[in-house]
């Protein structure tokens, strides 16, 4: 790979066209969403796509999403738009909703992984789909990150993975929802939630009641899993110190998650405690990290909070499980995911 100086540039008209002739050239973007930041290049270059893969160190087994500005970007990349998407479209695009849907031949292989299916999104980002208008081509993004390592949410995380990597940062300061888009199997029969995100479960089930969420949202993959979303079986959202979630009646919680803290600390090992705001007080001096007010902020502030807990030299997070309604299902999954799903009841022996 090519060693590149990488440049942040705040978005702006001029910005964004030199974004825009840099993925006419078949380089790599990162560009802000309303989700996280994306690391965009043209989807119908198969060239260029493989540069995303290498950008990111990605297994090129893990398929990209493909991001349209309009909904006429939608047709060129199925074969199919099944009935039950239109309504979807309607209620949630643009915004943090991801389809999966029948491939066309025109969208490269490289980008589906091989699979004769597409994710396609429509991000809400004004400055997403100015980039999208002025490149004139359907992007495939991934998240910003190295892989296996917490989404970026800022400028800044994008540039901590990616210095040296990619030409240009787009920088549209801080994500609205934190957390990746909602990702939606409108090919299986009855569809699947396979990643829970900024459109919820009960939101999708109005539209869609008969809508299964897969096992591997809370729990470890099993073996049918892989194959239904390639990306699940890597490792994700990991930081270098250790996640503990747990679980349990919240007095419990916070009982359990205090000794377990000061077992750690009276072993040398520095631990940072993840809840929600209104509890750190609880927790006296120990070392809080609060994710926020409700589940909504909580998400959003996780993946910077990951990132934090390394740069500060933490080596244990003890994280309280949050119910999981609402954009509690998406905090649970990428705290779950972040310890590598391992949990332990407040009322468990160690
Ligand atoms: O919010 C988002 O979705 C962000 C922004 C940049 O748009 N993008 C993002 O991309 O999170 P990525 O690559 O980090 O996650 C895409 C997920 C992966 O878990 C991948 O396996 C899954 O979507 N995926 C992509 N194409 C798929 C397909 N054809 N079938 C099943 N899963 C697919
Ligand atoms: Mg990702």
């Amino acid at each position: 790979m090519t060693p590149f100086s990488t440049q942040i540039m705040p978005v702006s008209a001029a910005a964004i066209q030199h974004a825009a002739l840099l993925l006419s050239r078949g380089e790599v973007v990162a560009f802000p969403t309303e989700t996280v930041y994306g690391l965009g290049a043209n989807a119908l270059d198969e060239g260029a796509v493989r540069r995303i893969f290498d950008a990111k160190g990605r297994p090129s087994d893990n398929p990209l999403i493909v991001h349209i500005a309009e909904r006429s970007g939608l047709q060129p990349l199925v074969s199919l738009v099944p009935p039950e998407a239109e309504p979807l479209m309607r209620a949630f695009w643009p915004g943090p909703l991801t389809l999966i849907l029948p491939k066309s031949a025109r969208v490269p292989e490289v980008v589906t992984a091989g699979l004769d299916t597409v994710a396609v999104r429509m991000p809400a980002h004004e400055a997403a789909r100015a980039l999208i208008r002025a490149a004139g081509v359907p992007i495939a993004a991934p998240s910003a990150n190295r892989s296996g390592r917490p989404s970026p949410t800022a400028a800044r995380h994008v540039f901590e993975d990616m210095d040296g990597r990619i030409p240009l940062i787009l920088d549209g300061g801080a994500c609205r929802w934190g957390v990746e888009s909602t990702v939606l199997d409108l090919t299986a029969d009855p569809p699947v939630l396979l990643r829970p995100g900024g459109v919820t479960l009960e939101a999708l089930r109005l539209h869609l009641p008969n809508l299964r969420v897969d096992s591997a949202v809370l729990s470890p993959l099993d073996a049918g899993a892989q194959a239904r979303s390639p990306g699940l079986k890597h490792r994700h959202y990991a930081p270098d110190a250790r996640v503990l979630v747990v679980r349990g009646d919240p007095a419990a919680v916070r009982a359990k998650i205090a000794s377990l803290y000061d077992e750690a600390q009276a072993n040398d090992v520095r631990a940072a405690i993840l809840c929600p705001s209104r509890f750190a007080p609880l927790y006296g001096d120990r070392n809080v990290l609060p994710l926020g007010g409700d589940e909504s902020e909580m998400a959003a502030h996780l993946f910077e909070t990951l990132r934090a807990l390394d740069r500060q030299g933490f080596s244990l997070a003890l994280a309280e499980a949050a119910a999981t309604e609402g954009m509690g299902l998406a905090l649970m999954n990428r705290l779950l995911r972040a310890a590598d799903f391992e949990w332990i009841g407040a009322d468990m022996a160690p």
